[in-house]
């Protein structure tokens, strides 16, 4: 399996205010890739290390950083090193179709479909919603993003969880539970 350095991410020049002003979910993506410089930026928002204790841009229930980022494009599954900013693969086929229940072409459009994935393990000491507040934060951070970007994005949790964990070859703990669509807008 491959692993990827990403480049450096894009910058998110925007005032806060305008972007929480223009957050829209938008689910016309052009059916081209996304730049990594923007994909880099995206996984930041969402997860990037903001400091040497290794607390991140979106906090963590108990700080247990219990979730973690993957990215579905057409060349596979990968995992999210926010440490080192690579992308680690899991899978090579293109599981996108796996990540919905209903919104097939949609899905498969999209250049990039991140997903916040629990690990149960490690957040078995916590309240069960915590990880969700998790994911939740990671998806806003990701709509403000992808904003600053001139992206299309939209959160989603309309998916069977099982059946995408299997396609992306996670192991039983780890829980695929709240997505990001994205790309350039039609
Ligand atoms: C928890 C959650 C789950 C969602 N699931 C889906 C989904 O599966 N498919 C989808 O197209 N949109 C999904 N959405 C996006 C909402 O439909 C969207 O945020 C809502 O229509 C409001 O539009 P806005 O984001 O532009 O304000 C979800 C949003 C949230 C917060």
């Amino acid at each position: 399996m491959k692993t990827i350095r990403l480049p450096e991410r894009s910058p998110l020049a925007m005032t806060l205010e305008e972007a929480l002003e223009k957050r829209r979910t938008n689910r016309n993506p052009a059916a081209v890739p996304l730049k990594e410089a923007d994909l880099a930026a995206l996984l930041w928002a969402a997860a990037g290390i903001t400091d040497e204790d290794g607390r991140r841009t979106t906090p963590s229930t108990l700080d247990l950083r219990a979730v973690e980022v993957y990215v579905l494009r057409s060349d596979g599954a990968w995992r999210f090193n926010a440490a080192d900013m690579t992308l680690e693969q899991t899978a090579e086929a293109d599981v996108r179709r796996v990540s919905t229940a209903y919104q097939f072409e949609y899905v498969e459009k999209a250049p990039v479909t991140l997903v916040f994935v629990a690990d149960k393990e490690r957040s078995k000491n916590a309240r069960p919603q915590g990880v969700w507040v998790d994911a939740g934060t990671m998806g806003q951070s990701c709509y403000l993003a992808a904003t600053a970007l001139g992206l299309a994005g939209c959160v989603r949790a309309s998916f069977n969880h099982e059946a995408l964990r299997q396609a992306m070859n996670l192991p039983e703990h780890l829980e695929p539970i709240v997505l990001f669509t994205v790309g350039v807008p039609a």
